[in-house]
């Protein structure tokens, strides 16, 4: 096999000193499936980091960045435009949640969510309203690692040790084993934890109060669906007391929940709107802000004729290659209705899978939405000091199965295409490490 300097690359949320000693080196890809270098092939039960929603290897979104680069491959975004960004806008304006047909690009999730704070901030002063500096987040949270994004995080380690803005509140998690354990889909109870946002209003004075930022379904924090009514009832607050809304769909976004957004699943819509990942089916790097046009009115309305309207943007943002990749990718969703896939038989054949291990007497919890799913087991800290669904996790790639281990739970979000059979597969490996771990 091919001898690599492991030295050089200093690997993102990596413990790479434990990386050196065991290398886990991912050669090919195609379908659901990875290949290591010595062939073995590895089930991709978490669509790469959520977001190689078509499969691995589409054969046309890569002839279409093929072409792309030859055609045009850079134009600056900076005062220029060019035609296949345009289109990508329309397609993804075609496909937005009602009213939020404003696209501005970024390359990551943790820039749309930088992003979007920025704009909902420029929002507020535009509006006349310059106090409403506050910003509310959740526990559990995960909003990428930017400086805002650092900062809106409810997940503790990924806060510790960086800078943060210091005017954030969070609400409790909503993640409820107790009394929600094993609830498929939705969990009944849970939705008065939003009223805690009323309690914030109260203490800090809806003046004060920018934006609420949420997860509609948590994704990196564990895959927690909301309890039923409690975005609705989020949604009420907010349009009370005149914050912003913004749903972080860097996870839920195109076709994850069985609509293209989990708004559109869960009937409620935000303000603005992050995404990421899936928007090209994962190829190339992208991400994009969803904006209500009366939002980008008010700025344009307070901003001077004499320059841009926000002084904010990134050197790549809306590459014409990342949109040419996302048209190709689009004509993919929509030819083979994977945007809604996840709502049909194979979401209740997911469904029925993830809960039929319920048996498992390690477990305490199963949930799942959509083509989402989650398993946490009992912790034990001595025998799994990292946490049990980690301890999990490294035992699947041994047994040919790519899942990601988050404490003691771990958490799935197959590639849209996953076949019945495929399903059976992840049992049947997932079965297999579990019982090689715990028994
Ligand atoms: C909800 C959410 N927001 C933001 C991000 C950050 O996205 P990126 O890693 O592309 O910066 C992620 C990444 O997993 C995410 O899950």
């Amino acid at each position: 096999m091919t001898r690599l300097d492991l030295s050089h690359w200093w690997q993102p949320f990596t413990n790479v000193r434990a990386f050196r000693n065991n290398p886990r080196i991912i050669n090919r890809a195609e379908g659901c499936f990875l290949y290591t270098e010595d062939g073995r092939d590895i089930l991709d039960i978490t669509a790469g980091l959520w977001c190689v929603a078509l499969g691995h290897g589409r054969r046309e979104v890569a002839d279409a960045v093929h072409a792309q680069l030859l055609e045009l491959d850079y134009a600056p975004p900076f005062q220029f435009g060019n035609p296949v960004t345009f289109r990508f806008a329309d397609k993804l304006a075609e496909h937005a949640p009602a009213g939020l047909d404003r696209v501005f690009f970024t390359n990551s999730g943790s820039e749309s969510v930088d992003t979007a704070v920025k704009i909902a901030f420029n929002y507020q002063i535009a509006s006349g309203k310059p106090n409403k500096t506050r910003l509310v987040s959740r526990q559990r949270a995960y909003h990428g690692i930017n400086v805002g994004g650092t900062s809106l995080q409810g997940l503790p380690n990924n806060r510790k040790g960086f800078p943060i803005l210091h005017e954030v509140d969070f609400l409790d998690d909503t993640l409820d084993i107790e009394n929600s354990a094993f609830s498929r889909g939705l969990p009944s109870h849970g939705a008065d934890k939003a009223d805690q946002l009323a309690d914030i209003v109260e203490t800090r004075g809806a003046d004060n109060i920018c934006a609420v930022i949420v997860e509609p379904v948590v994704g990196a924090g564990g895959m927690v669906p909301p309890p039923q009514g409690y975005l609705q009832r989020i949604r009420e607050i907010c349009d009370q007391h005149d914050i912003l809304l913004i749903f972080d769909e860097v996870v839920t976004g195109f076709g994850r929940t069985g609509q293209c957004f989990a708004s559109q699943s869960l009937g409620v819509t935000p303000d603005l709107m992050t995404t990421a990942k899936a928007i090209n089916g994962g190829t190339i790097p992208m991400g994009g802000v969803f904006i209500r046009p009366d939002i980008q009115d008010a700025i344009f309305a307070a901003a001077p004729t004499t320059g841009p309207e926000l002084f904010h943007g990134n050197t790549y943002a809306g590459s014409p290659v990342a949109a040419a990749a996302g048209l190709a990718a689009f004509e993919i969703y929509e030819r083979e209705g994977l945007l809604t896939r996840a709502s049909g038989p194979i979401g209740r054949y997911w469904e029925d899978a993830l809960h039929s291990l319920r048996d498992i007497e390690h477990i305490i919890d199963i949930r799942n939405y959509g083509l989402l799913g989650a398993v946490t087991f009992r912790a034990d800290p001595e025998r799994f000091p990292a946490g049990a669904g980690v301890a999990v996790h490294n035992r699947c790639f041994e047994n040919g199965l790519l899942a990601r281990g988050v404490g003691d739970g771990m958490v799935m979000s197959p590639p849209l295409i996953i076949s019945e059979q495929e399903i059976d597969l992840f049992l049947e490996r997932y079965r297999k490490s579990i019982a090689d771990v715990m028994d």
